[in-house]
């Protein structure tokens, strides 16, 4: 379901046959009532298919469908899944020499929900605790397949020797492979990255033009690998702030648009246009618009190619979205919560920017008054004063360090203070949800309730400012984002959803 316009509600689903229907109604509940009537019939007709495939085959499952419950079929994570990276910075290449080492047997996917992570089901007496790996039909390390874009031509040894996130002997080590992965040409424009440069970029006379060859890159990359499935996943600097205006609404648009060279499209938009064309999930790393745009809703559910976003939440917004929970849930007020940090990767420098530090700093600062909704609590959070600081400090490196002072009021109202000095790894934090998210989104495109949905809001988790349906606040309440994730994958698979409510233990 989503808003046409105000006043004008459309219902949105696809048939047993995956054939899109829209159906007009003046209220939300009228329209998504509609909606769940027709995604119920859609089910029960492809279960009841699925239970005579079943019969033909001699009652076994038909093997490209590996999970059947009451809502939702996964089919079965066959063949290649190729992961394209726009940006082959210090988080991509630290992403992909990870999954290397991993492979290997040279270390542990630490950090990754996916890899380490359960899931509990049923009653807490039942001790039914599966990995998510075991539970979810999920795409194995073995079959991911790499390659990207970047302005610069440096091969993803040479890039993640240049990041200096990871050990250099450790990159030595798995150096043939690294070398393998070269950057396609990239699509780059000066004004929305104002810090960098560099000589690996594609021509052309319209940005159509330019969204053209990256289709063309994918469908190559596609062919050549053999990939069965592709994923995009964003990891490319952040672009200078810019709202969205009416290029931006609907396909005709933006692509009227992109044929005039219209500056309102960045970059990012352009491989996300090219990628959900080419009906390819698309992630976005970064706090850019990107696929946070009704035209790329549209595509999105026209294509049945799951997006999702923004910006990694990692060092600094991990550390504020546990924080601010608890403080909420014991009623402390806050006045103020002062954040800085310094950093000196690339990512840093491209910080230093206004522009870009604009987008970044939009992102970071919803957090608290979505958490804290001041609006419900004004004693308590009507007053605070948030500010977030990012300094370019080049002796650094990777290693970032995120300090907050946190000023809150408790009791009658006598004032505390907290420090947390997060002595970080940016792409250390961030490799493992690249990981999460090229996977998750893998089985988003291979389910029949999730691929047509357009914004995959249960990965909220893995974000900063989590994508939603228009007119749907954010949910940033890191707990809150594990339960609905979790749930809703007990939700494909058929299993109760968990409440915790656990009345029934004493009855
Ligand atoms: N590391 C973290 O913890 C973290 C957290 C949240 C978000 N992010 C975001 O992830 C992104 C990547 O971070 P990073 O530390 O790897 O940065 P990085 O500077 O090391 O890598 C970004 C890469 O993108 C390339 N690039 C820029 N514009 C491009 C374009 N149009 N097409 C292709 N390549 C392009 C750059 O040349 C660079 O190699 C940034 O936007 C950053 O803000 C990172």
């Amino acid at each position: 379901m989503y808003q046409k316009r105000p006043g004008t509600f459309m219902a949105d689903w696809s048939d047993a046959d995956g054939r899109r229907h829209r159906k007009q109604f003046s209220t939300a509940e009228a329209a998504r009532k509609h909606e769940h009537r027709e995604a119920a019939l859609t089910h029960a007709l492809r279960a009841s298919r699925e239970l005579k495939l079943a019969g033909l085959s001699g009652g076994k499952k038909r093997a490209n469908t590996e999970t059947v419950s009451a809502t939702a079929t996964i089919a079965a994570a066959m063949g290649k899944l190729g992961v394209m990276i726009p940006g082959m910075g210090a988080v991509a290449t630290t992403f992909v020499a990870g999954v290397e080492a991993i492979r290997k047997g040279l270390a542990k996917p630490i950090g990754s929900l996916t890899q380490m992570g359960t899931v509990r089901l049923g009653k807490r007496t039942e001790g039914r605790s599966p990995k998510i790996k075991e539970f979810v039909p999920l795409a194995s390390l073995d079959d991911l397949i790499f390659t990207g874009w970047d302005i610069f031509e440096d091969n993803m040894y040479e890039a993640a020797s240049h990041a200096g996130v990871l050990d250099q002997r450790l990159l030595d080590r798995l150096r043939p492979f690294l070398s393998s992965i070269t950057p396609c040409s990239a699509v780059f424009d000066h004004n929305y990255v104002k810090k960098i440069d560099g000589p690996n970029l594609k021509k052309g006379k319209t940005k159509m033009d330019l969204a053209e060859q990256v289709r063309d890159d994918i469908r190559k990359f596609k062919k050549s690998s053999g990939a069965t499935r592709l994923i995009t996943m964003w990891c490319g600097s952040t672009e200078s702030y810019i709202e969205a205006t009416d290029a931006h609404q609907t396909l005709k648009a933006f692509e009227k648009a992109l044929r005039a060279n219209d500056e309102m499209i960045a970059p990012s938009m352009i491989y996300a246009y090219a990628s959900l064309m080419e009906g390819v999930p698309f992630a976005n790393g970064a706090p850019n618009l990107t696929v946070d745009l009704p035209v790329m809703l549209e595509l999105s559910r026209c294509h049945e190619a799951p997006i999702c976003g923004k910006d990694f939440k990692t060092g600094q917004t991990l550390m504020k979205t546990v924080l601010a929970p608890a403080f909420k849930a014991r009623l402390l007020g806050l006045s103020g919560w002062y954040s800085t940090n310094i950093l000196g990767n690339r990512d840093g420098e491209v910080l230093d920017d206004p522009g870009s530090f604009k987008t970044k700093e939009e992102s970071k600062l919803g957090v608290l008054d979505h958490i804290l909704q001041p609006s419900l609590y004004p004693e308590l959070y009507g007053n605070m004063f948030h500010k977030v600081r990012i300094n370019y400090y080049p002796p650094r490196g990777d290693n970032k360090e995120g300090w907050d002072n946190i000023d809150i009021f408790g009791w009658l109202g006598y004032p505390m203070q907290i420090k947390v000095d997060f002595l970080c790894r940016d792409s250390i934090l961030a490799a493992p949800i690249v990981l999460d998210l090229v996977l998750l989104m893998d089985l988003a495109q291979r389910c029949s309730e999730l691929k047509g949905i357009g914004i995959q809001e249960w990965l909220s988790f893995y974000f900063k400012s989590p994508m939603t349906v228009p007119g749907l606040y954010p949910e940033h309440d890191l707990f809150i984002q594990l339960m609905k994730l979790k749930n809703t994958l007990r939700h494909l698979k058929g299993e109760e959803l968990i409440t915790h409510l656990g009345l029934e233990y004493y009855d």
